[in-house]
């Protein structure tokens, strides 16, 4: 322990207001100094978002996520959304999607625990995964390992593609609005009689400790009749949009789109799970697998911040173009008024 007299207590106090080190200010009525950060600290406290210089942001790194991870500071990120590789054998560039299953579920459960130190206490990770039809258990096997971590907040179902015919949708007295058979969405056909078509795929919500507010009604849908608002005694238009989403590709990537990457989702997943976690200007948005940039693309619409690690330069040369044309068409809309 180290003694001070005043004197040497009032020169390292002047010393320090002089480095711009520190200020020192009265309260309103002058009777009490307050010391503040100086100038010197403040511009490079205002850099930082959460924790996160900002000069490092709004990037994807060509690196190891769980390296990554391990060199950011801890409970700086408020969203993880990401779809990691399934372990099914698809035709990635680089990456090998095909591990023992045991190593696959640990190396899943290390991206868990490495998550669950950068992220804020109320922060959220959006897990998407579905497993192969031979292998059915793989998401599960997954789930459970993240929830070694992690609480299972909300299992949300991707709808893909679904078949609404006519005699399911109509009522005697409402056709609903459908006229017909309906049949929405894309999916790859299973081409044996033992498996029915994937048509969808998880997405499940994982919290610290279960329960963190969601912005629900951000993504609600309107309700089909008004008389539910007043049913309910709520004033919004909009009701709880529930955990099943329907969410078709978009062609770029859709069944006529060459293939750049085999395995993407399409942008509509993660800007709705960042916006029902709570989308503001500070928010800093993480996928591990960025793949070609679409977790990026939907946090610039959103205008959130995103860092991205992905292990293939050439996605992420694809992703940074996307990167570039997003920004340019939203300068361009911005700059037409819209
Ligand atoms: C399912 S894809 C993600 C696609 C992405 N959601 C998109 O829409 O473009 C998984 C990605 O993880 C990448 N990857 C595999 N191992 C990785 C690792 N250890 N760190 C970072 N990225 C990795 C693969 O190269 C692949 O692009």
């Amino acid at each position: 322990m180290y003694f001070f007299t005043e004197k040497t207590e009032s020169y390292v106090r002047e010393k320090l207001v002089q480095e711009s080190l520190f200020q020192i200010g009265y309260n309103k009525t002058m009777s009490t100094p307050v010391i503040t950060l100086g100038p010197k600290v403040m511009p490079a406290m205002a850099k930082k978002s959460g924790g996160l210089a900002k000069n490092k942001l709004n990037r994807i790194y060509e690196k190891d996520c769980i390296a990554f991870m391990d060199e950011l500071s801890e409970k700086v990120l408020d969203v993880v959304v990401t779809s990691p590789p399934y372990n099914i054998h698809k035709n990635y560039s680089k990456y090998k999607d095909n591990k023992e299953s045991g190593e696959y579920v640990e190396w899943m459960g290390m991206v868990a625990e490495k998550s669950k130190r950068v992220l804020k206490d109320n922060g959220s990770f959006f897990l998407n995964i579905v497993g192969a039809p031979s292998e059915p258990w793989v998401p599960f096997d997954v789930a459970k390992e993240f929830s070694k971590h992690f609480t299972l907040q909300n299992t949300i179902h991707w709808v893909k593609a679904i078949a609404l015919p006519k005699d399911s949708t109509e009522t005697k007295s409402n056709t609903n609005g459908l006229n017909g058979d309906i049949s929405l969405g894309h999916f790859k056909p299973i081409n044996t009689p033992k498996y029915l078509n994937q048509c969808h795929e998880y997405i499940f919500h994982f919290t610290k400790n279960g329960t963190v507010a969601l912005d629900k009604l951000a993504i609600g849908v309107p309700y089909q009749h008004e008389s539910n608002m007043t049913r309910w005694k709520t004033k919004s238009n909009k009701r709880d949009r529930g955990n099943i989403w329907f969410i078709r590709y978009e062609n770029k990537q859709g069944a006529f789109a060459p293939i750049v990457h085999p395995a993407t989702f399409p942008e509509k997943l993660p800007y709705l799970c960042v916006k029902l976690h709570g989308a503001g200007p500070e928010t800093v948005v993480y996928d591990p697998f960025m793949g070609i940039g679409t977790t990026a693309l939907a946090c610039l619409r959103l205008g959130v911040s995103f860092l991205g690690t992905e292990i293939d330069p050439r996605y992420i040369k694809e992703a940074e173009k996307a990167i570039l044309k997003r920004k340019t068409d939203l300068e361009t809309s911005k700059s037409n008024g819209h």
